[in-house]
């Protein structure tokens, strides 16, 4: 019988010894992957804790999903399809990935078991460029000195000429063809053909440059991580060779400083995949990694699908009506409410 302890073995084998296994790591200071995440926002700093966050060790675990972020979906779905653990990439807070209540209580009512994987699980596999269609040759994880801010430059895998190669094997990659048929399926299910989704409107895309145009050594860049205009002249006069910048993760719009910047060094520059695909980036290879050290436990992935509605045609016609009577009642006409109620109490209405 595996027991939610082997599953932290496992994630601890994974990540050569990344993992919290000593309740001490969490406060000690000590331990290279406890970092507490913050861009000072008042009462939001998370400390990311690798291995398992909540659940009795002891607990056996039959079945288990890998999924990015923990959501109260998640739990939901785990809960009704028997699923015993859940390892999460992105770290996890109470109630922020709890659907607002405490982790414990909500997670300990359906006996699920979750373990978080994040910083400790970047950088063990080159595979994020080899999708994108390179091989980094030079990696640097605090470009101009900020932690974090990291950087591949990498060669052209064979094959990929163009900056239209690159879109092409992502879209292949990712399977964008099936992610375009399910949404055209779900407009004419629900009848609506102004739904959008995240993973059709988000493909790869050339911001500078054409389709035709020759790569050869790409300068890789993740822009939310705080790579500047002024990095990227830095890192272009180190590799002068570099022709192409390619923006994934997060993504920058053709009239952004950094796309600028690529334009004026004569460079291409192409956004990739957007966060919506890591769950296939590092996801899938986190799952099937637990899977072959877990051959007794069925592993699942669970796949986001956000889609956005235009209000006057989300949900059915009755929860339309419910909605508008509760705001027109309740929500947007409080104040008024409210107010005659004070006056009725006073004795000046009715
Ligand atoms: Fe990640
Ligand atoms: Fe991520």
């Amino acid at each position: 019988m595996v027991k939610a302890k082997d599953v932290l073995v496992a994630l601890d084998r994974i990540t050569g010894g990344r993992c919290v296994t000593d309740p001490e790591d969490i406060y000690s200071g000590r331990h290279k992957f406890v970092i507490r995440k913050s861009s000072n926002v008042p009462g939001k700093a998370c400390l990311e804790t690798p291995g398992l966050v909540c659940g009795d060790p002891e607990a056996p675990v039959t079945k288990l999903a890998v999924t990015m972020t923990l959501t109260e979906c998640n739990i939901e779905l785990a809960g009704a399809t028997g699923v015993d653990a859940i390892v999460a990439h992105h770290p996890l807070a109470e109630a922020a990935n709890t659907g607002g209540v405490p982790m414990r209580t909500y997670l300990g009512l359906y006996g699920i078991a979750v373990f978080e994987l994040h910083e400790a699980f970047h950088g063990l596999h080159p595979g994020i460029a080899f999708i994108h269609g390179h091989q980094a040759f030079h990696v640097d994880i605090a470009i101009g000195g900020v932690p974090g801010n990291i950087l591949y430059v990498g060669r052209a895998l064979k094959g990929v000429n163009t900056l239209g190669d690159i879109i092409d094997r992502l879209d292949y990659f990712m399977g964008l063809d099936e992610e375009k048929r399910m949404l055209m399926a779900e407009r004419g299910e629900r009848g609506c053909d102004q739904i959008t989704e995240t993973n059709v409107a988000t493909g790869g895309r050339i911001l500078v440059g054409k389709p035709a145009n020759k790569v050869s050594t790409i300068i890789h860049i993740f822009p939310h991580t705080g790579f500047s205009p002024e990095h990227l002249a830095q890192v272009k006069s180190r590799f002068p060779e570099a022709d192409t910048v390619l923006a994934s993760i997060s993504r920058v719009s053709a009239d952004h400083p950094l796309a600028k910047k690529a334009k004026e060094l004569g460079m291409n520059f192409i956004v990739g995949n957007s966060h919506a695909m890591e769950i296939l980036e590092n996801g899938m290879p986190l799952a099937i990694a637990l899977q072959m050290l877990l051959p007794d436990v069925e592993v699942v992935l669970f796949r986001e699908r956000i889609t956005s509605t235009p209000l006057v045609m989300a949900g059915t016609p009755a929860i339309r009506e419910y909605a508008r009577d509760i705001a027109q009642q309740y929500l947007v006409n409080r104040a008024a409410t409210e107010a005659e109620e004070v006056k009725r109490r006073a004795g000046t209405v009715g």
